[in-house]
């Protein structure tokens, strides 16, 4: 399984169908707020693996439903909920999958491709039950699970084995170590500029507003982009560190997600001032 994983990341033959599958996603899901959406950015979350709960719980509810008498109307209650309940999910899907990098693309090809047939069986089976037809209804669910099945491992793979849609910033808290540590003399620090320092060896970012100062990390929590190398912009009011990579916006008084494809906030540290030193410390 692990080598077949394998040859799916460096499947360069999938590129062709994934750069033309990219530009129809970009081109379709346009306005930003409506990519921001389907990212998760209001909930400070991705929302495509919070959706996919829906269908899966329900299409796996059916399976137990099935096996019990007397039980057909909830089963086909549950597989059309799932069936429907899939095509949102499918959407953010496609979202957050045309912002990842190539080999983690070429495995969302193939766990897209996956769920695209279980959703097609789930449908059929929808259809069959609706008419009456519920051994071909049962039929076509438990093989719409099958295949469901192994875009769900696909998807787990792309998520803890490739990272995508992970807060890939995060991790870098642990190589902290605990209590507070100076960055630096409050008055050496220009105001509305962005500054890089090291905690450590974790890389930060120091924004000065008044005598205010924000302490967040670096490392972009989409794919780990530079975000001491990106633009300070005003969105919304408010002052924020745009990405350098794919363009995700954090605001600069908090680390909240303005704008994705990341669908994390960035995070930010406590800070003092002692002596007219600035210091931080693990949140
Ligand atoms: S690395 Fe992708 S937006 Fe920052």
């Amino acid at each position: 399984m692990r080598a077949l994983l394998t040859r799916i990341e460096q499947a360069s033959r999938l590129d062709r169908v994934g750069d033309r599958m990219q530009r129809v996603v970009q081109s379709t899901l346009r306005p930003q707020r409506v990519r921001d959406f389907l990212h998760g950015v209001w909930l400070g979350h991705p929302l495509h693996p919070a959706m996919v709960q829906v269908p899966v719980g329900a299409w796996l509810s059916a399976a137990v439903v099935d096996l019990l008498p007397g039980q057909r109307r909830a089963a086909t209650a549950l597989v059309t909920l799932g069936t429907v309940s899939a095509v949102p999910a499918a959407v953010a899907g496609w979202n957050d999958w045309a912002a990842l990098s190539r080999d983690q693309r070429r495995v969302g090809l193939v766990h897209a491709g996956a769920n695209i047939v279980g959703l097609t069986l789930y449908a059929g089976s929808s259809i069959a039950r609706l008419n009456g037809r519920h051994g071909l209804g049962r039929t076509l669910s438990y093989l719409g699970l099958t295949a469901a099945g192994a875009g769900a491992y696909l998807g787990g793979h792309l998520a803890y084995k490739q990272g995508a849609q992970v807060n890939q910033s995060v991790s870098e808290l642990h190589r902290m170590s605990d209590g507070w540590h100076p960055l630096a003399d409050l008055s050496d620090l220009p105001q509305r500029e962005l500054l890089t320092r090291q905690v450590d060896d974790v890389s930060v970012i120091l924004y000065r507003h008044g005598d205010e100062v924000t302490v967040m990390l670096e490392r972009c929590p989409h794919q780990s982009g530079p975000l001491g190398e990106g633009e300070v912009q005003q969105i919304d009011g408010h002052a924020c560190v745009v990405c350098p990579w794919h363009g995700s916006a954090f605001r600069l008084n908090g680390g909240e997600v303005v704008h994705g494809p990341s669908g994390n906030d960035q995070q930010t540290l406590p800070t003092r001032v002692v002596d007219g030193v600035l210091e931080t410390r693990l949140p």
